[in-house]
């Protein structure tokens, strides 16, 4: 069966019979350092119940943001507070996103019996980033990705910001932004103080690479945040998440530091990917301005991210699961050199 997320590392470990830290996992896309984070600090985080109002966290992420606590919601991850974006939304009628988009719009809509309709994203793009984002003429909800996923273009403000006026409700998920090198002058956050309507979702899991730890927020006008919070569970946060929050989001020169590590690596290893890839038969990368890039086979390329998992370890992301993508294409996402170096290798002796 084909995967419908990327990261199910588990399932291909049981899959291979091999122990999970045996494959490299470019089927998602975190960067590929963590930061030192205090285990005695964390361990405060097992015993009490959580902050129900995750305050500090609050805290941490208003001053990052410059913003008022109160339009601050952390969640469970980026997913959990789709949830509640969706509930909203399917409240406004016709729903509308780029296809092909990331899936858990759809997934989260389905929990309130509504659907996403995609309009046609066109499948080539140049690399000059960021780019316009040209909206469909009919909805009342718009649900955007930027930087998008799957295929990793940023759109600018620019082109995002009138489209405010033309719909209900905009949800944008700018969970991969903070990775971009300059993508904050990107970013729809401080729109939002303006615009009631606009919701503008964040992860940390791509970040600090804790997809484990289930860290995300959404920035919107207080009174939307107040209503999901009440419907939310009592703790959706769990006290790890917080302990680990408090030390990551400590200071805003902290936050900022860590950006720039990591804008750093990405345009290091970015551009020396693309560059190796492109001299490879038979497939050529997409432009990208985030951690993952797509590529595009001469023809279907299932056979070969099977070789490459089967007789390397390494998992590429299968794009048949996103609408409008199908078998000739797969998603890599970024690692350290000597990971890239170990999926060329794998690449290069199955394509010759
Ligand atoms: C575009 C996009 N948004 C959000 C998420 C989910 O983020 P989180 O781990 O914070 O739930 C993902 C995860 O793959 C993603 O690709």
């Amino acid at each position: 069966m084909q995967s419908v997320h990327g990261g199910d590392l588990a399932r291909a470990a049981k899959r291979l019979g091999v122990p999970p830290g045996q494959l490299l996992d470019a089927s998602a896309s975190l960067v590929p350092f963590m930061p030192r984070l205090s285990w005695r600090n964390l361990q405060r985080g097992l015993r009490d119940y959580p902050d129900r109002s995750q305050s500090s966290v609050r805290k941490g992420l208003a001053a990052i943001h410059q913003l008022d606590p109160q339009s601050l919601l952390p969640g469970n991850g980026a997913a959990e507070l789709f949830t509640w974006a969706a509930r909203d939304a399917s409240a406004l009628g016709l729903n509308v996103s780029a296809s092909p988009c990331f899936a858990d719009y759809q997934r989260a809509l389905a929990c309130w019996d509504a659907s996403l309709n995609g309009f046609p994203l066109r499948l080539s793009w140049d690399e000059v980033f960021p780019q316009r984002f040209a909206p469909p003429q009919q909805g009342s909800v718009l649900w955007i990705c930027n930087p998008h996923n799957p295929t990793g273009q940023l759109w600018s403000r620019e082109s995002l910001e009138p489209l405010l006026h033309q719909f209900e409700l905009v949800i944008c998920d700018e969970a991969f932004l903070s990775l971009v090198p300059h993508g904050e002058s990107q970013s729809l956050i401080p729109l939002v103080a303006d615009h009631s309507n606009l919701v503008v979702v964040r992860s940390l899991t791509k970040l600090y690479a804790i997809a484990g730890l289930r860290l995300g927020y959404a920035v919107a006008h207080p009174d939307r945040l107040a209503r999901w919070a009440a419907w939310r569970d009592p703790w959706p946060v769990n006290g790890i998440a917080l302990a680990a929050a408090d030390q990551l989001l400590s200071s805003s020169e902290r936050y900022q530091k860590w950006c720039q590590r990591v804008h750093h690596w990405l345009e290091r290893e970015g551009a020396w990917m693309q560059q190796r890839v492109s001299e490879l038969p038979g497939i050529t990368p997409m432009p990208s301005a985030v951690n993952f890039f797509l590529i595009r086979g001469q023809q279907s390329l299932v056979s070969l991210r099977e070789r490459v998992e089967r007789h390397h370890g390494v998992l590429l992301r299968d794009c048949r699961s996103f609408e409008g993508l199908g078998e000739n294409w797969l998603r890599i996402g970024l690692q350290d050199r000597r990971g890239n170096r170990r999926i060329l290798k794998a690449l290069k002796q199955e394509l010759h």
